[in-house]
């Protein structure tokens, strides 16, 4: 069964050659990929055994298999010059954001689609120091609120003020229907704690002047 958290995520790879999913687990998102968005080729990588072979097992499954090649590997050393599209989502930020430094010099032309679980705001501060722009950015919600994160290499490096580090430059733009909902529940979970404690005051400063500006524009 594929989560509603894939198949969003698979959207982003819409008409790639060729993906790179780094920690591919069960192989759903090559699968999700390659069956609806018109990618024709994948390259699974995990660096574990036990989750490549439940890939290799499902993608066989689903007839793809000449279509996918497997590396039992670390985070991008597989990346080769026909990908066109890097995707590594359901780990930490500060690991995503380790796993694209160790290959940076192989990073070009490539759609990078990225979800952290976590840390989202140091995943953006590490893309926007080392001349990443974003593309899109996109909240979903399954039990959980996740985060969508689209970008590209650029010549410039971008600077990305507080909020936008916190809740995403892109995000803050749309002010999507789901998003909000993410600030208000943040809100809530913030409320409870003391104001004595600053990052919590700031961040909470924060979802107020994003809400207050979206309550003005509607
Ligand atoms: C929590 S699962 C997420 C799977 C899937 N990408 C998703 O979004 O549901 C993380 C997977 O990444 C793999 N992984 C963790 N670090 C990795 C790395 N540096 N290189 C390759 N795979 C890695 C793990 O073995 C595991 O299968």
């Amino acid at each position: 069964m594929i989560s509603k958290r894939i198949k969003e995520i698979a959207k982003y790879t819409k008409d790639s050659y060729k993906i790179i999913d780094v920690g591919c687990d069960h192989g759903y998102l090559i699968i999700e990929a390659l069956t609806n968005y018109n990618v024709k080729y994948a390259l699974a990588v995990d660096n574990k055994s036990k989750p490549l072979d439940f890939a290799v097992n499902n993608i066989i499954k689903e007839g793809l298999i000449d279509r996918v090649k497997f590396y039992l590997s670390n985070g991008l050393d597989k990346l080769d010059d026909e990908c066109d599209a890097i995707v590594i989502s359901g780990l930490g930020g500060v690991l995503i954001s380790n796993i694209i430094n160790d290959n940076i010099r192989k990073i070009n032309k490539q759609r990078l689609i990225l979800q952290a679980n976590r840390n989202n705001y140091e995943l953006r501060k590490y893309l926007a120091e080392n001349n990443f722009v974003f593309i899109d950015e996109e909240i979903i919600y399954e039990d959980f609120y996740y985060q969508i994160i689209v970008a590209k290499k650029n010549i410039e490096k971008i600077v990305l003020t507080e909020s936008q580090l916190h809740y995403g430059p892109i995000n803050i733009i749309k002010r999507s229907k789901l998003f909000l909902n993410m600030l208000k529940k943040e809100e809530e979970i913030l409320n409870k704690i003391p104001d004595s404690n600053t990052s919590k005051k700031e961040k909470k400063e924060i979802i107020r002047s994003i809400l207050n500006e979206s309550k003005r524009c509607n």
